[in-house]
């Protein structure tokens, strides 16, 4: 399923119409499903510096089943994925081989097609020259991913060194069509004990996964993700949406728990039932979220306050419940929150709701390391315009604007922020933690 404008631009009649009016005709994204190729054809990787994680990703595209080209020709097959190790880099002067890799192999790039960079973090350089050449790489990718074209993505992958073990997961989900609407990414990891032998179709077999907000819109299909991939799933809503939520919970096979989640009493609540029920919890995932639009100068402090307590706070506590209570948090859990764009952009007439979402940035980023002690992980997702009943009641030229100024041209699904959600959430992105990723098809706004 695609927006409607993707779907008529890509009919016969509508291909006509766009082509003679020089209208955008966004692609029909490749989106994941379970038992299919990790990507409809081959891999070709080149190296920019030393080249130290080129075996590493040769054996990470192989074991998940995919053919590694050792070359592209101008006539030859076209590749699905282009890699670029670009770690060692020391200098600008050696960036020329990333451009003399990527330009033919981008040519070639087929529909739906990955560029994936891999480099050192720039905070790790030991002189400035190199911190010019790795930072240099993030403008790089930014870029490709702007020129690309039928619904190809382009993302950058910081890796430290000793974090070569935490590449696997992460590789996997860019060059997956989990990673549909992803694109101009840039992600840092860190050493981790990734835990192997994870069943690609099943990643979350066996996990509890709480997921407030899950009765609608992007968390029923986060609910319907986790367990399609195995969890069970414990869907969280308010009472007023009890008979929705039920619908979902009954659907996924899951539990239906009503708790508004600002209530004095709601961590202790959430704390009991997973104790009670299910011996504890494996992933939480944090989407419960509200808007109370108005202008600053025109915005009540009811309108402040409700945001921030769903939004910000209800985050906070409900997480500090779950730290703090023995043995409910399992070891190696993973905390996904829901972000937002307009928390890195801003956005008008938004304050409350921008100020709570980019506290959530702050949040996952300061709880990062006591997260990674517990071998857990806490991350947050940050999603662009993505279709729901939300935007769908929003003015016809306001949405068809902010659905196609990102570069797929169009509006995400919610099943594409519940994908990068429960990418996050699987036992091997255990090297993933205090990130954001946006899931916003490279926005224009705030990138
Ligand atoms: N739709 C978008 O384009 C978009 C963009 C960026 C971020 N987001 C974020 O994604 C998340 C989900 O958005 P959506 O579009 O699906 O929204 P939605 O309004 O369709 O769903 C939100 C759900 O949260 C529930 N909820 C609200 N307050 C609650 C409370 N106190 N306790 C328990 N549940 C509560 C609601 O009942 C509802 O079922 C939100 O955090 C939102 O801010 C959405």
């Amino acid at each position: 399923m695609a927006d409607w404008y993707t779907n008529f631009a890509n009919s016969g009649f509508g291909t006509t119409v766009t082509k003679q009016l020089g209208l955008p005709r966004p692609a029909v994204l490749r989106r994941y499903e379970p038992g299919r190729p990790l990507l409809p054809g081959p891999v070709v990787i080149g190296s920019a510096g030393s080249g130290r994680l080129r075996e590493t990703l040769t054996r990470v595209v192989t074991d998940a089943g995919g053919t590694v080209l050792p070359a592209v020709e101008p006539d030859g097959e076209k590749p699905a994925a282009v890699l670029l190790d670009a770690t060692g880099v020391t200098g600008p002067g050696q960036l020329v081989a990333a451009h003399d890799f990527l330009a033919p192999a981008i040519k070639r790039l087929r529909a739906s097609g990955r560029v994936l960079v891999l480099a050192d973090p720039p905070a790790d350089a030991d002189s400035p020259a190199t911190a010019a050449a790795r930072q240099a790489l993030d403008g790089l990718v930014r870029s490709i991913g702007k020129e690309l074209l039928n619904g190809s993505t382009a993302n950058l992958v910081f890796v430290p060194e000793g974090a070569e073990s935490s590449l696997a997961s992460p590789v996997r989900f860019f060059l997956s069509g989990r990673s549909a609407y992803v694109d101009g990414q840039v992600v840092t990891l860190s050493a981790a004990d990734v835990p192997t032998g994870e069943d690609a179709d099943r990643p979350l077999a066996g996990r509890v996964a709480v997921v407030t907000g899950a009765a609608r819109g992007i968390g029923a299909a986060i609910a319907r993700v986790m367990a399609r991939d195995g969890a069970h799933v414990v869907a969280v809503d308010i009472p007023a949406a009890g008979q929705s939520l039920a619908e979902v919970a009954n659907e996924v096979g899951g539990t239906a728990l009503q708790l508004d989640i600002t209530a004095a009493d709601a961590p202790a609540r959430l704390v009991e039932h997973l104790r009670e029920r299910h011996g504890g919890v494996d992933v939480v995932v944090h989407n419960a979220g509200i808007t109370r639009d108005k202008l600053l100068v025109n915005m009540d402090a009811a309108r402040w306050n409700s945001v921030m307590a769903v939004n910000l706070q209800a985050q906070l506590d409900i997480t500090e419940a779950l730290l703090a209570a023995e043995g409910v948090l399992r070891d190696g859990a993973r905390v996904v929150c829901v972000s937002s764009q307009s928390g890195i952009a801003g956005n008008r007439g938004q304050t409350n709701y921008a100020a709570s979402k980019a506290g959530i940035i702050g949040m996952v980023r300061a709880w990062a390391p006591a997260f990674a002690a517990r071998r857990a992980t806490i991350n947050a997702v940050a999603p662009g315009f993505i279709v729901t009943e939300m935007t769908a009641n929003m003015p016809f030229g306001t949405r068809e604007v902010g659905s196609r100024i990102n570069s797929l041209q169009q509006g995400g699904l919610p099943v594409d922020v519940a994908e990068t959600i429960a990418w996050l959430a699987q036992p091997g992105s255990a090297g993933v933690n205090g990130q954001t990723v946006r899931v916003c098809g490279q926005s224009m706004l705030g990138a």
